[in-house]
């Protein structure tokens, strides 16, 4: 993605919130000292002072559920009591970086994540200190194992991040000459995809895919390196595809041996109701990509594949100043105990249900609403035009009016979905509260527009 040539939309700078006279000055000391482009929009510019489990205090005193998880990354909900022990526990007394030395937290760190990832192919860990960098760094891995084959086949409208050969592979249009994209479902398997019926008439679904993978064979040959692509696109906008698809690239890439690499950046550690979203659509990748949940917040990525191609890098090609550090380790390591522990991928499938039922009700009742899209906990709310206001305004409108009924969440994916992605630890009663104050808020937003 070529983030320089995006045209640029007028936004408000900086953001200032009627009745938020405390917030609003943290607000403007940001815009006066922090790089403008440091933050990402969103209408609402949340100034947290705390945060407990799924709850979240502004610096005004106003509490908010967090549909948001930070960004997907408060897995275990803020400050998990038992989380937060654990990681005091395992840094008491270390240091904090450990990069010419061996941290025996890494050793272990690295040690429990294969253990826990529990796939043949999943056998040696590369750390990176965020998701672009792990990317990247499974990428090097790949083209290190293969110097003779050079093409990058990437799903179209995925993120994999913003830097170098992440963002390469991001988006429809690569400046990089060796990267090809394919189709991914996005409309043509609506709101609900991994229904069982999603799975009906997938021979003749799959067709145009196929056709397309076949058409690089007889392109490029042998010099098809690897195959990249999320589980579900998140950035663009929540579009969850069905099983068979996946399962699809999957077989083709070893059938034709094409690297497949998965980006579970943003879907590891429980988000789609499994540990992993491997797990969930029953595919084998060769490499994924994991960060996000993997540290419940502390900076920490890795990717982790097979080990002929993970020790393809030599010593230092694959290291940086943060990688892996203790403490990020420490993370890791504090993350699984509480998941090897507590029935955190339990209930977030089982808030599932009540997340997709809520969400669809609210879709069949307010025609601002398009479409409900997700699984697990990681839900979108596509919005609608509604009386005559384009829905990338209705979106906007309604994450500042659901602010102001004491609800958090993320800017618009894609200008118009809503991502409603809490912590998987939520209990019933909180969904339920959650849902309740969205409904208020699109009843009152309705009533204005
Ligand atoms: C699927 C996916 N891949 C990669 C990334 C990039 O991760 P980071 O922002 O940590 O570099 C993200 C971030 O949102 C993501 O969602």
């Amino acid at each position: 993605m070529d983030v320089l040539s995006k045209p640029k939309r007028p936004q408000p700078r900086p953001v200032r919130l009627e009745g938020e006279p405390v917030a609003n000055r943290y607000r403007e000391r940001l815009d006066r000292h922090v790089a403008f482009g440091h933050k990402t929009y969103t209408p609402t510019q949340l100034v947290v002072r705390r945060a407990e489990g799924c709850w979240l205090e502004s610096v005004e005193g106003q509490r908010l559920l967090d549909f948001s998880s930070g960004v997907l990354v408060a897995n275990l909900g803020h400050n998990h009591p038992g989380f937060e022990a654990a990681y005091a526990r395992y840094t008491d007394g270390v240091p904090r970086n450990c990069y010419n030395a061996i941290s025996p937290l890494e050793v272990e760190a690295a040690e429990r994540l294969v253990c826990n990832l529990n796939h043949p192919k999943l056998q040696k860990v590369l750390w990176a200190d965020s998701g672009s960098a792990g990317i990247i760094k499974a990428i090097w891995a790949a083209q290190r194992a293969r110097p003779e084959k050079h093409i990058l086949i990437a799903t179209r409208h995925g993120f994999h991040g913003k830097k170098g050969l992440a963002g390469d592979v991001t988006g429809d249009w690569s400046p990089n000459p060796n990267v090809r994209f394919i189709s991914f479902p996005m409309y043509e398997v609506r709101d609900v995809s991994l229904l069982p019926s999603a799975e009906a008439g997938k021979d003749r679904l799959l067709g145009p895919y196929a056709q397309e993978l076949e058409q690089l064979k007889v392109e490029h040959g042998d010099d098809l390196l690897l195959l990249i692509t999320e589980p579900y696109l998140g950035a663009a906008g929540s579009f969850h595809p069905p099983k068979w698809y996946l399962q699809f690239l999957s077989k083709w890439c070893a059938e034709n041996d094409v690297i497949f690499i998965l980006d579970e950046v943003q879907s590891c550690h429980g988000r789609t109701g499994r540990m992993y979203a491997y797990q969930t659509y029953g595919i084998d990748p060769d490499i994924v990509v994991l960060g996000k949940g993997l540290g419940n917040g502390e900076p920490v990525a890795a990717a982790v594949g097979r080990a002929d191609l993970m020790d393809s890098l030599d010593y230092g090609e694959g290291s940086d100043t943060y990688s892996g550090n203790p403490h990020a380790c420490a993370a890791v390591l504090a993350a699984l105990d509480i998941y090897e522990s507590e029935p955190v991928v339990e209930n977030c499938r089982a808030m599932s249900r009540v997340l997709q039922e809520g969400l669809s009700q609210l879709r069949d009742d307010f025609p601002c609403v398009a479409h409900v899209r997700g699984e697990g906990l990681v839900w979108g709310m596509e919005m609608a035009d509604y009386r005559g206001l384009p829905a990338e305004v209705v979106a906007n409108a309604t994450v500042l009016e659901c602010y102001r009924h004491g609800l958090h969440l993320l800017g618009p994916l894609s200008k118009k979905v809503l991502r409603i992605s809490p912590p998987l630890v939520i209990t019933e009663d909180e969904l339920r509260e959650g849902l309740n104050r969205m409904r208020q808020a699109l009843t009152a937003l309705t009533k204005r527009l």
